[in-house]
């Protein structure tokens, strides 16, 4: 069994060294990356801690005062619809840090449960009791805000004092995720899934076109058509390509309406993509998904997949049915993938996994570890 390997930022840099060459003389991540809770730190200050991330879809926040809350990487943040707009703040009292909203739903302030201190849906400070006598200006008190912006209905947030424009982040992608119009789509659905893996092995197994015609065989892997891959690499660590394949029903057939802008490519049309770091996104002829990747810790982690329609599909009086089979569908799949995934992570933490070579198939995963390795080995 190999010695554990101080994961610092600089022994992370050497390790991933084989990651970096080109693509037919590298070999996937050593061990450490994913097992070990010094790299976890790192993908957390490096990554999620500077990135721009999608929490979710504007339209779960639909009237004012509609809220939901979500642990990123362990710091927990409300996001909140105040009046017309959309705000982001970290979810810890100004008193002694208590979260103070839970869960998801539509609240006109939020009260913290400990010494129930009161704020308004846009984080100010409008009560504390028992507080006469203290020095501090209480009454300019609000809550931490994290910068947000959207793109296509979707709300991403920054963690960071100085970000990078977000216009500059998502310039790269408007072009290449042509087929990927969720604006003009609603949100059908949506799925959670808890796996017990490292984010990286989620993230690299939804852009891992390799596998599917195997591990996959039984579901829509019988439907994949290509064996060569034209991968469309996006500054930054983004990755996106098209392909030929099939709606996801058993049989195949399209189960939704046509999305309109993909309609000349044909019920084969298949699209991929990844919006660094940990946003995946995927569609066919009648649908589209979007998977949200957080990791929990080293070794667990949590995925929402967005299920997104276009509009006409709602108005099918089999809809309701059809929604219960499309989500069938997607638990049979990732059910599939999570035996692969938890066995590498279980692997990962033996020590004992020497990495191999990538195939040719394996493109977009090289692409995005690159950047990867270049941002935690900094
Ligand atoms: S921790 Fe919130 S009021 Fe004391
Ligand atoms: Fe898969």
């Amino acid at each position: 069994v190999n010695a554990p390997v101080d994961a610092n930022a600089s022994a992370l840099s050497g390790l991933g060294a084989p990651m970096r060459r080109p693509l037919g003389a590298a070999r996937h991540l050593p061990s450490e990356f994913y097992a070990s809770p010094e790299a976890f730190e790192l993908d957390k200050q490096k990554i999620f801690m500077t990135h721009w991330l999608c929490v979710g879809r504007e339209e779960e926040l639909k009237n004012a005062g509609d809220f939901f809350t979500r642990n990123i990487v362990g710091e927990p943040i409300i996001v909140a619809r105040e009046g017309d707009v959309i705000v982001a703040m970290l979810n810890q009292c100004l008193h002694r840090g208590v979260e103070i909203a839970f869960g998801e739903g539509n609240a006109r302030r939020f009260i913290c449960p400990y010494h129930a201190w009161v704020y308004d849906v846009g984080g100010k400070l409008t009560r504390a009791p028992h507080m006469e006598g203290c020095d501090a200006d209480l009454a300019s008190g609000a809550l931490p805000r994290l910068r947000t912006a959207s793109w296509r209905g979707w709300i991403f947030i920054n963690f960071s004092e100085q970000p990078q424009p977000f216009e500059e982040f998502i310039a790269g992608y408007e072009a290449p995720l042509w087929f990927y119009q969720t604006d003009k789509c609603q949100l059908a659905g949506k799925v959670v899934v808890d796996v017990a893996c490292n984010w990286k092995f989620v993230a690299e197994n939804l852009l891992d076109i390799y596998h599917v015609s195997t591990l996959h065989a039984n579901t829509f892997g019988k439907f994949l058509k290509n064996n060569r891959f034209d991968f469309q690499y996006i500054a930054g660590g983004g990755v996106c390509f098209e392909y030929e394949s099939a709606p996801l029903t058993t049989d195949g057939s399209k189960a939704f309406s046509m999305l309109p802008w993909v309609e000349a490519r044909g019920l084969g049309f298949a699209g991929k993509a990844a919006i660094f770091p940990n946003m995946n996104l995927s569609a066919r002829a009648d649908s589209l998904r979007m998977w949200i990747i957080w990791p929990v810790s080293e070794g667990r982690t949590q995925v929402h997949i967005y299920m997104m329609l276009h509009e006409d599909s709602f108005k099918d009086p089999a809809f309701e049915e059809k929604m219960t089979r499309y989500k069938d569908y997607m638990r049979a799949i990732v059910a599939e993938d999570q035996v692969a995934v938890e066995s590498m992570q279980r692997l990962a933490a033996s020590g004992r996994f020497r990495p191999g070579p990538l195939s040719h198939m394996e493109g977009a995963i090289h692409h995005v570890l690159n950047r990867y390795v270049e941002l935690v080995g900094a």
